[in-house]
């Protein structure tokens, strides 16, 4: 069975350009419900090990630099299906093939500043969750 949970950061740049309000209501408007939600300037440390998946990346050093670079929004978001659902809603990593209207498609500058982080499996949706929220913190 799918999962209903799943685990979103809005990112730097979209939270310094004032885009979490804009970005929200999106996800309000999708039928998403917000589990859990924090304003965080993540760690180096948690960047690394967040994006630990895509070390051996040539992007990794620039995309660990660019998360820590500002205060970010971290999302528990609850739903059917949430990881797909969610995926859908915010359109291809890269915003110049996100389909029109999606977060990416509107917000996104480029695909390191691509608006939003969405899960991509209920596995991960679980870790990246940990990272960041503890049983009491989830509703
Ligand atoms: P995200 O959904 O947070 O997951 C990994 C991130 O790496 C991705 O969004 C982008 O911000 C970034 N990323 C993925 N591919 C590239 C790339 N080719 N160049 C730069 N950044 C990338």
């Amino acid at each position: 069975m799918k999962g209903d949970i799943t685990f979103s950061i809005i990112k730097p740049n979209a939270v310094r350009t004032g885009k979490s309000g804009p970005i929200l209501a999106m996800i309000n408007e999708a039928g998403f419900e917000i589990a859990g939600m924090r304003m965080i300037k993540m760690t180096q440390e948690q960047a690394e090990s967040f994006y630990e998946v895509h070390r051996e990346r040539p992007f990794y050093r620039d995309l660990v630099d660019f998360m820590i670079s500002g205060p970010v929004v971290v999302m528990i978001l609850r739903h059917e299906n949430a990881v797909d659902e969610f995926r859908k809603l915010i359109g291809a990593t890269d915003p110049a093939k996100a389909e029109p209207g999606t977060i990416r498609k509107i917000f996104a500058v480029s695909v390191q500043m691509n608006a939003v982080h969405g899960s991509d499996s209920d596995e991960n949706a679980l870790r990246e969750a940990g990272f960041f929220f503890s049983e009491i913190d989830r509703f």
